[in-house]
């Protein structure tokens, strides 16, 4: 195709808008708050966004939640409402499984084509064409689109029917999460013993932990690292994940721990920051 419309001009949708204008598409875009859809140089605003289907048939949502994803759907003058059955809508954004079968169900019945495609990776790796795409759904409506979702990804993988891909998406940062603050906490125990941090980095990069070290052990101890993944974001993907387990009677007492302290970390004003700003509610004064 040559045209996608981008719904949700936060750091990934931006990128993405970016990443499509570079690559010679038209792009449409809408934002709750329409302004930042001037920030991105080249994008045609789109005010309603029930309009947004008839401009290009294929649409690209990055919003913040369930809650964000189902008004964009199949709120009142939400996307479905505009959609025919040219339309074809990929939802990128980290949903809970409820809210993706859900979805998925809503859009059968009004028989609209939609893929959930969430992303590995933040809003650099898809400018640079580096994110990985996990997708569910119909196998073949995958296959139709992957050639658009190439412009933002290094690798696509299609994993079964829905849910799946949310709960794999899930399941992978819950474990990146956990680690980083892991990392915070032994980071900070080992500032109070006096250890020195490179010797710290130079033990672990002798065993397989170093990609634990490596990931994180910059971004953590960096004092200006930029946002790039929202803390109150990790929150909620580690809230879903033990919803989820709510919901198959499988129980998560580390994934629920680590949710609330990302969630007391973001009620301390660390909200719109990195998530690897967890390491403050560690360091000592
Ligand atoms: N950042 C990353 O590294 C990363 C990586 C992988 C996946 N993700 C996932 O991708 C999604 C987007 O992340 P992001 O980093 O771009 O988030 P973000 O910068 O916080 O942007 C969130 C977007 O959601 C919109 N939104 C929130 N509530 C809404 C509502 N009720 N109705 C309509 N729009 C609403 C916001 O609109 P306003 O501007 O009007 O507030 C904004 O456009 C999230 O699901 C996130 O978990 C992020």
């Amino acid at each position: 195709m040559d045209c996608i419309g981008i719904v949700g001009f936060g750091r990934m949708g931006s990128a993405a808008a970016e990443s499509y204008i570079n690559a010679g598409y038209k792009v449409y875009g809408w934002n709750r708050s329409l302004e930042k859809v001037d920030k991105v140089y080249g994008v045609e605003k789109i005010t309603r966004l029930k309009d947004l289907p008839s401009k290009c048939s294929l649409i690209m949502v990055f919003v913040s939640d369930d809650d964000a994803s189902a008004q964009v759907l199949y709120g009142k003058d939400g996307l479905f409402s505009g959609s025919s059955s040219d339309t074809v809508i990929l939802n990128a954004s980290t949903i809970s499984p409820i809210h993706s079968k859900l979805a998925y169900d809503i859009s059968h019945e009004l028989n609209i084509n939609y893929l959930h495609t969430p992303i590995m990776g933040g809003p650099k790796t898809l400018v640079e064409m580096r994110s990985l795409i996990l997708v569910d759904g119909d196998k073949n409506l995958f296959k139709l689109v992957e050639g658009d979702l190439k412009i933002i990804s290094r690798e696509r993988l299609y994993l079964g029917p829905p849910p799946t891909a949310s709960v794999v998406k899930l399941i992978l940062n819950s474990i990146a999460f956990t680690n980083a603050e892991i990392l915070s906490e032994v980071i900070s125990l080992a500032e109070a013993w006096d250890v020195n941090l490179d010797k710290l980095y130079e033990a672990a990069s002798k065993t397989w932990l170093k990609c634990i070290f490596d990931k994180y052990m910059r971004r953590i101890l960096s004092e200006d690292y930029p946002s790039s993944f929202r803390m109150r974001l990790a929150a909620k993907d580690l809230f879903y994940t033990t919803a989820s387990g709510y919901y198959k009677d499988i129980h998560m007492p580390i994934i629920s721990m680590v949710s609330q302290l990302y969630l007391h970390a973001s009620s301390l004003g660390y909200s719109e920051d990195d998530y690897s700003r967890i390491f403050k509610i560690f360091k000592r004064k």
